[in-house]
């Protein structure tokens, strides 16, 4: 490889930044009413009052992490006394690991890692509330990874009800589920204390889409780079899948792949290359976050479609040496993050046997796990 590739200048990114994903867009449309509704249940925080909980929904890459971060930097300019937390779940999928990031975020400093007690830091968090008479609205980004073996309900039980045995203590949830399907019923205790105002993101329709690609290509690339057409083939692309998240990557890996052709404009054909990988982004970001044990458990799932929950087990159980309460709740976590379907078959001679089929195609869960 030649210096005169590597020292190559001439590029058709005006700002590429704009094309990461953890970009925070300035300008951000279509979801006006949202952002609204979540503004109103926050709102009464401002004055000292306990804010109203939200739960948000909506498929993939509809804006719904977005639209809470512009919220949150919004209100962070009319107030010192709230503190904004947002909690990845699927990263920080245990009761532990979301205190422990709470923690983090009003200390800045994370709690001793080890023989602390969930309760203590909980404890402790509520206590500086309450001594600081401040307001904590804590979103819960992604709850749905956290539905596993209870968790959720644990942590939105303990939250929602603070104020009970810390008094004084001001907390408001903001729950995500990233879902296309149906919704997740939380146990009854904590659905009579959550009470949230629902904020519902449908997909963006075509021309939504058409506005908001249309816009990051004018800040990622030179005028000329990306004709109307091209604009289009993405757009249809994103409409696919609804996740905008894969049209943003599309614009990306286009543009490299135009680039490395030497070509001052984007072709369609360069669109088409980078869709192979940009379709599977989504898929490919969750895997990362299973455990060695959950990923072998999902090739298995892969390689034999619509397999018997026994069957399956005997697979596993091979290769692992884990016992079937385990197992059990590893296909219940790959369930609820909507990785399989894992239906009763109502058929069969005793109650629990289940088909679990991959809700995705076996071929692409495989390549995202290599
Ligand atoms: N209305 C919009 N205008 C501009 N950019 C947008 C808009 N909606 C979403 N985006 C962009 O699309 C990407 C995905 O949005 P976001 O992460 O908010 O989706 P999400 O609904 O939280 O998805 P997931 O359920 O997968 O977490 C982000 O990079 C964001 O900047
Ligand atoms: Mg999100």
């Amino acid at each position: 490889m030649g210096k005169d590739m590597l020292m190559w200048d001439e590029t058709l990114f005006k700002d590429g930044n704009v094309l990461e994903l953890d970009y925070l867009p300035d300008h951000f449309s279509h979801r006006e009413s949202q952002m609204q509704s979540l503004m109103y249940s926050l709102r009464p925080a401002l004055r000292g009052m306990r804010p109203i909980n939200s739960l948000i929904s909506g498929p993939p890459g509809t804006g719904k992490t977005t639209t809470v971060l512009k919220v949150f930097e919004e209100m962070k300019k009319h107030s010192e006394d709230i503190v904004f937390i947002k909690v990845n779940c699927q990263m920080d999928s245990t009761k532990f690991a979301v205190i422990t990031r709470v923690y983090q975020g009003l200390f800045n400093v994370s709690p001793p890692s080890s023989g602390v007690a969930f309760i203590k830091l909980f404890e402790k968090v509520m206590n500086y509330l309450i001594e600081k008479e401040k307001t904590l609205v804590l979103c819960l980004d992604d709850i749905n990874y956290l539905y596993h073996e209870g968790h959720a309900d644990e942590v939105m039980y303990s939250l929602l009800r603070a104020h009970e045995q810390y008094p004084g203590a001001k907390v408001g949830v903001i729950a995500i589920v990233s879902d296309t399907g149906k919704l997740y019923q939380f146990d009854p205790k904590v659905n009579s204390v959550f009470l949230p105002e629902e904020i519902a993101f449908p997909r963006y329709n075509f021309s939504e889409l058409q506005d908001i690609i249309g816009g990051r290509i004018d800040l990622a690339f030179y005028p000329n780079v990306v004709m109307d057409d091209v604009r289009d083939a993405i757009v249809e692309y994103v409409d696919l899948t609804g996740d905008l998240r894969v049209g943003i990557d599309l614009l990306k890996r286009s543009g490299l792949n135009a680039e490395r052709r030497a070509s001052k404009t984007i072709l369609v054909e360069d669109v088409e290359k980078a869709y192979e990988t940009s379709r599977l982004l989504h898929l490919r970001r969750s895997v990362q976050s299973l455990t060695p044990d959950e990923k072998l458990l999902l090739c298995l799932i892969a390689e034999n479609k619509d397999v018997q929950t026994g069957d399956l087990y005997i697979l596993f159980h091979e290769k692992t040496d884990l016992g079937y309460t385990r197992f059990y709740d590893m296909v219940n976590k790959l369930s609820e993050a909507r990785y399989v379907d894992a239906d009763f078959s109502g058929k069969g001679m005793r109650g629990r046997t289940r088909i679990i089929k991959p809700r995705y195609q076996p071929e692409d869960i495989l390549k995202c796990l290599e």
